[in-house]
């Protein structure tokens, strides 16, 4: 049974160390927060809900990285959120400082972990996390695919009065308006999108798709937690259960789709290794014109964080 550390216990990490718990299959869970008294707080109210849920997993809440000694998976989700009128990358400077600190701690106590980065911009956390850990690229990867994905599916499910279960897709690219939804890959139980809905309507949905984070942002006046949350426990349960899933994940590219020196979503294998294959798509003239577009806006903040020498 393994431990799970989830750095940030605001909205995002709070909600992904709950829906971890309550699918009982980590040991334990450690909440650490710079504002101590709250990871404590919302770790203990999530174990008080255990004897009502029914779930074994403890969770305890810390500012100290003591606590997380030993960790098998670190869920990082400490940062800024975004605030109406900000972009994802308005938040570089701060969260790369955010989140190296907090690599930096995490190694001093947990020799070899798996890193799931969560904090915004998301492939620029990523590729500052995978460099501050020295671990693999196989072992530090990013959070943004299933969400961006699961959007994609609830727009659909809503559209098609069908569930959301049955929705399948993939999506690719950065985590931003950049993003690449294929349509020519999403499926209904098997029936190609396509085929049940028109191409005006579906155009629609994938336009609203990348803009979905902001939508929730100018409805709520910060960013979303519960599909946040949940996206990232669900990497988790990959890993933990060894379940070789297939998922769009932010992984480093090595000559994959063409590419390099980048992190960036593409579907992979996740199980107990963490990354175990790059799933190479075999993508259309446009689909990778779009891609590669995306790739550029990346890399574009790359270069932004790196002439910032944090
Ligand atoms: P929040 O403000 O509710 O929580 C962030 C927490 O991080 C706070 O409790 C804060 O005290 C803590 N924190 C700040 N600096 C810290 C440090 N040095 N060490 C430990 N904890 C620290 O924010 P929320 O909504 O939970 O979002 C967290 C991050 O996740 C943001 O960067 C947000 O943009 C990002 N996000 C990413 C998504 C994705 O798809 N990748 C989706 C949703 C949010
Ligand atoms: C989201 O997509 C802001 O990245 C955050 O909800």
């Amino acid at each position: 049974m393994s431990k799970v550390t989830v750095i940030g216990a605001g909205n995002v990490g709070a909600t992904c160390a709950n829906v971890l718990a309550h699918k009982d299959i980590v040991k334990e869970i450690v909440l650490l927060d710079i504002q101590g008294n709250l990871a404590k707080g919302k770790a203990l109210d999530s174990f008080q809900q255990a004897p009502i849920d029914h779930y074994s997993t403890y969770l305890r809440g810390t500012d100290n990285y003591e606590d997380t000694a030993d960790s098998d998976i670190v869920v990082i989700t400490a940062g800024v959120p975004r605030k109406p009128g900000m972009t994802r990358d308005d938040l570089i400077a701060t969260n790369a400082k955010i989140v190296k600190m907090v690599t930096n701690s995490i190694m001093k106590h947990s020799k070899n972990p798996i890193i799931i980065v969560v904090s915004n911009p998301l492939d620029v956390m990523t590729y500052a996390a995978h460099k501050a850990s020295g671990l693999p690229a196989s072992q530090v990867f990013g959070m943004a695919g299933i969400l961006d994905t699961a959007r994609y599916r609830a727009f659909l499910a809503t559209a098609l009065k069908l569930s959301p279960k049955d929705i399948q897709a993939v999506l690719m690219g950065g985590h931003g308006d950049t993003m690449v939804p294929l349509p020519r890959y999403t499926t209904v139980a098997g029936i190609p999108v396509t085929e049940l809905i028109d191409h005006a309507q579906l155009e629609a949905i994938v336009e609203r798709t990348k803009k979905g984070g902001g939508e929730l942002v100018e409805l709520m006046g910060t960013s979303a937690w519960y599909a946040p949350g949940a996206a990232a426990a669900q990497m988790v349960e990959a890993i933990v259960k060894d379940e070789d899933r297939i998922f769009p994940c932010c992984v480093q590219m090595n000559g994959e789709y063409g590419l390099n020196d980048i992190f960036l979503g593409v579907p992979v294998k996740l199980n107990k290794s963490g990354v175990a294959q790059v799933i190479e798509l075999k993508l259309t003239p446009s689909e990778r014109e779009l891609l590669y577009g995306s790739a550029n806006a990346v890399k574009v903040v790359i270069d932004a964080l790196n002439s910032m020498n944090i």
